[in-house]
């Protein structure tokens, strides 16, 4: 983690959903944000205090007055003010009746609400309780008296509660909280980023040929590695340009995002923009074909079969390694139902790729719509190296580091 990591200070509180922060916890460390976990005495039952220190690789702060045991910090600074010096945000995940009731009445009675009454950077809360608890007036009172306080909600979600009932009352998702937080944490993108002052261009989602107005031919691509990698380089300072086909994920903020639905849009728009890129991630699953000829309006049955035709596509990645101009680095993916190494040091060669990122298709559990993903990187130098199975936004991480590791960019 560099030293212009967004920092986050992450409150958790005594709710059963405390066990999600580590998830929260390791998500966030694979996308760049340095996370400091500041619990109540109540949130340790919980919460398993040794993963979250080494998924953070900070301690676990609980004590206001310190614990002897690790004096402050030697400078006589206070800690919760220390604590509080680097930080860029501040969420509170799972944020429990008692402690929306404690922020909102402005008590100071622990490490995590003493920190929040000095906190002048956005405070956000995740609530998980009850449907009860989280519906009855007093918490609302004080959930309002937070939010008109300009502090911002992650709302809970409805699904089954610890009690064993259904209702609202989940702690909103891991995905959803940091749809919401990330880009707080890079409203200003690092300037000393290991991407800073380069334009990265990311392709990402299937892509859709239709059969006719209403029905087309796609894939199950999610658009989520290429989302990944986007969020990953805007950590690292790049200036990001989103080329998606269609996915249910919202464009992300801080990105310039273009739309498309096509292999033939996405190949015209990804053949404007990459001149003016230094770096090119082709992680769309393009549709290698399309139907010769889509049917105009809506087909209706006839009673007769429907005999398709269909055409190859251009081969986009070959095409645009064809325009790469000294200086630019070009990334491909590929969807493989076997991992050989011979026949993908082939491919690798074959497109003209700086590096090949190989997806195994034959496993279900990752690739295309899964959260996770284990890839096998592959350099025309014929350097093979596996990134082990781990959510997206890790790999993604990883996968820059890769690249920066050969060398590029070489502003020199
Ligand atoms: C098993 C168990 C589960 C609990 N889950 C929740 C919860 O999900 N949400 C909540 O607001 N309180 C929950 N509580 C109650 C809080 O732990 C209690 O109000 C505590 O005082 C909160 O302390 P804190 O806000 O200082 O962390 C739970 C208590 C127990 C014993």
């Amino acid at each position: 983690m560099s030293e212009h990591s967004p920092c986050l200070i992450l409150g958790v509180t005594g709710s059963i959903a405390a066990y999600k922060s580590l998830d929260l916890i390791r998500r966030l460390d694979g996308e760049g944000v340095s996370v400091h976990v500041v619990a109540t005495r109540n949130a340790l039952p919980f919460f398993p205090l040794m993963p979250a220190e080494i998924f953070s690789g900070h301690p676990v702060e609980t004590e206001l007055f310190g614990t002897g045991a690790r004096p402050q910090d030697g400078r006589g600074r206070v800690p919760h003010l220390a604590l509080l010096e680097r930080a860029d945000a501040v969420l509170v995940a799972p944020a429990s009746a008692d402690f929306i009731a404690r922020m909102a009445l402005g008590l100071a009675d622990d490490l995590l609400s003493t920190l929040l009454l000095s906190a002048m950077v956005p405070v956000l809360i995740a609530p998980a309780m009850e449907e009860a608890m989280y519906r009855h007036p007093a918490s609302q009172t004080h959930r309002k008296t937070l939010l008109d306080r300009g502090i911002r909600e992650i709302p809970p979600e409805a699904g089954s509660l610890a009690s064993g009932k259904t209702g609202l009352g989940r702690m909103a998702s891991v995905d959803r909280i940091l749809e919401i937080l990330l880009p707080l944490l890079w409203k200003s993108p690092p300037a000393h980023g290991s991407l800073s002052g380069l334009r990265v261009l990311v392709s990402t989602g299937p892509t859709l040929e239709p059969l006719d107005s209403v029905r087309y031919i796609g894939n199950r691509s999610s658009g989520r590695m290429g989302q990944a990698l986007a969020r990953a380089a805007l950590a690292r300072g790049a200036q990001v340009t989103v080329v998606s086909g269609p996915t249910s994920l919202p464009p992300l903020p801080g990105t310039d995002h273009h739309p498309v639905t096509t292999a033939r849009e996405m190949e015209d728009r990804l053949r404007s923009l990459f001149p003016s890129h230094q770096l090119l991630i082709m992680a769309a699953a393009v549709s290698d074909y399309r139907p010769k000829d889509p049917v105009a309006g809506k087909r209706k049955k006839d009673g007769r079969e429907w005999t398709l035709s269909l055409l190859e596509n251009a081969d986009i990645l070959k095409g645009l390694s064809a325009m790469k101009k000294p200086g630019q680095f070009l990334v491909g993916f590929a969807a493989e139902s076997s991992l050989d190494p011979a026949s993908l040091l082939e491919k690798c060669r074959n497109k003209g790729v700086d590096l090949l990122v190989a997806n195994d298709i034959s496993r279900s559990d990752i690739g295309f719509s899964s959260p996770e993903n284990e890839v096998t990187l592959i350099t025309p130098a014929g350097e093979f190296r596996i990134l082990p199975l781990a959510d997206k936004s890790v790999i993604a991480g990883q996968i820059l580091d890769a690249i920066t590791a050969t060398g590029w960019p070489n502003l020199s």
